[in-house]
């Protein structure tokens, strides 16, 4: 075989390759973006092609992407759902087309006869990690602590909220003196914790800052930093993803740990597709991510360093 026809092959096998709808999000944090980078480039190594879609954090806009997805007839459809509730009829759909979906890090509360599977992390763990080593960090401290939740009816703003109360809730010296939506942002993350700040004193009698996500932490530091104190020292901050940024901040001193959350969900994804596709064999309903937590003596600068190229 000469080279040329190798190269015809080739791009005839990503020709042949399977359809795939993706419906991303939007582009609301730095995690985010690395999924959205790790997805086309799994579906491209794989010779998929890749349908994408980004709604713009509109439920409305996934609904309209779901549908034209099935009107074309892909191979699979990809969801990451900005919120949990809504999906039961376009799901129903996909179903009635024969067309498999899978969830991509965030869950919906449909029945799961819906879906084909879920890829993700446990959401309520990773806030009981966060909370968990709050809760170690203080020991015996008063604890005054700052929440900025996720995107409102999102699961992991939900579900990491749980959590995070559960690994606090047996500990009478930590609470939750204010909490509000960053909608996992940099700019609403800083903006939030401004008015934290100036309702509490200035921030001094903030102990500790909890965000649903690094970005929302990565703005809160900002303002941390103006409000003239010193974040990762006279505010604790715990957050979750393990983006390249958080990991700079806490080489720097000024963050304090996080719960990684790996953006490369396509992988596992794609893995189950190929085998549905091959001859059917139904995945399990929850393939899980790991959730590892990661402080300033893990070697932060090392982690920074390790992430690059990720995606990110
Ligand atoms: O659903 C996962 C969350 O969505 C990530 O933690 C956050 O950064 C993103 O926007």
């Amino acid at each position: 075989t000469t080279v040329a026809a190798m190269a015809i092959s080739a791009t005839a096998a990503l020709a042949d390759g399977e359809t795939v709808g993706f419906s991303q999000i939007g582009s609301e944090s730095g995690w985010r973006a690395a999924e959205t980078t790790l997805t086309k480039s799994q579906a491209e190594e794989r010779g998929y092609q890749l349908q994408f879609s980004d709604a713009q954090q509109k439920q409305e806009n996934q609904i309209a992407a779901l549908r034209s997805f099935i009107a074309q007839g892909v191979d699979a459809i990809l969801l990451a759902p900005v919120v949990a509730t809504g999906w039961d009829s376009v799901l129903q759909e996909a179903k009635e087309a024969e067309i498999p979906v899978v969830l991509l890090d965030r869950q919906v509360d449909s029945s799961d006869d819906l879906y084909l599977t879920a890829v993700g992390s446990n959401l309520v763990h990773e806030g009981e990690v966060a909370g968990g080593w709050l809760v170690n960090e203080v020991g015996d401290r008063e604890c005054r602590i700052v929440e900025l939740q996720g995107t409102t009816g999102s699961s992991p703003a939900i579900d990491r909220k749980t959590g995070f109360e559960n690994a606090i809730k047996d500990h009478a010296n930590l609470s939750i003196v204010r909490s509000q939506t960053g909608d996992f942002t940099r700019a609403l993350g800083k903006e939030v914790m401004e008015s934290f700040l100036q309702a509490e004193n200035g921030g001094k009698d903030i102990c500790a800052l909890y965000a649903h996500n690094d970005d929302m932490a990565v703005g809160a530091i900002q303002a941390i930093k103006e409000a003239g104190l010193a974040p990762g020292k006279d505010i604790l901050i715990v957050s979750i993803d393990g983006v390249p940024d958080i990991f700079q901040a806490m080489a720097a001193g000024e963050a304090n740990a996080t719960v990684e959350l790996t953006p490369n969900m396509a992988g596992p994804a794609f893995d189950a597709l190929k085998a549905y596709w091959a001859d059917g064999t139904e995945p399990a309903k929850f393939i899980q991510t790991e959730s590892k937590l990661f402080t300033q003596s893990d070697d932060p600068a090392g982690e920074y360093e390790a992430r690059k190229g990720l995606g990110y």
